[in-house]
């Protein structure tokens, strides 16, 4: 056993704790983290207009995540949601949820979900079974 190197041995422990630590935080700031379970629960509040993988009175959401907004072949988007250029990030389907109206301000959806952590379930469940 050599006792000088415990002390090392502890700061670098240390460091690296602070450093998970640091990580964890800044990307907790940022978004909060979704529970795909809680997701699912909560787009029955979608479905009244929306299906996974055919059209209804909302496009359909295969692939929504990742894919541009309005490029639904078939759907009959508002001009202004089609032409909008917006790509469905995490972070614009976060704002789009949040209040499309103030993205895509002649959108024909009135429908938004004002909190932060029903959103994150929301995008958490559209990531794992949209694809
Ligand atoms: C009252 C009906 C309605 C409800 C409820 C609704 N939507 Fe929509 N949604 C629409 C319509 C209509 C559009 C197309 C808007 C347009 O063309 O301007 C749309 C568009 C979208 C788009 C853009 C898709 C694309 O292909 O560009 C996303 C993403 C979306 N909805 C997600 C959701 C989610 C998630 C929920 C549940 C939290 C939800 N919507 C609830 C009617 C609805």
């Amino acid at each position: 056993m050599n006792v000088r190197s415990n002390p090392v041995r502890q700061r670098s422990c240390a460091s690296l704790a602070f450093a998970a630590l640091a990580i964890l935080c800044s990307t907790g700031l940022a978004h909060a983290t979704g529970n795909v379970a809680r997701g699912q629960m909560l787009y029955k509040g979608c479905a009244d207009c929306h299906a996974i993988n055919e059209n209804a009175v909302g496009p359909m959401h295969k692939g929504v995540v990742g894919r541009k907004a309005g490029s639904v072949p078939g759907y009959d988007y508002s001009a202004d949601l089609k032409s909008s250029g917006i790509v469905g990030t995490e972070d614009n389907l976060d704002k789009w949820l949040a209040g499309p109206q103030a993205m895509v301000p002649e959108t024909k959806v009135f429908f938004d979900v004002p909190d932060a952590q029903d959103r994150a379930d929301i995008i958490a469940y559209l990531k794992e079974k949209a694809r």
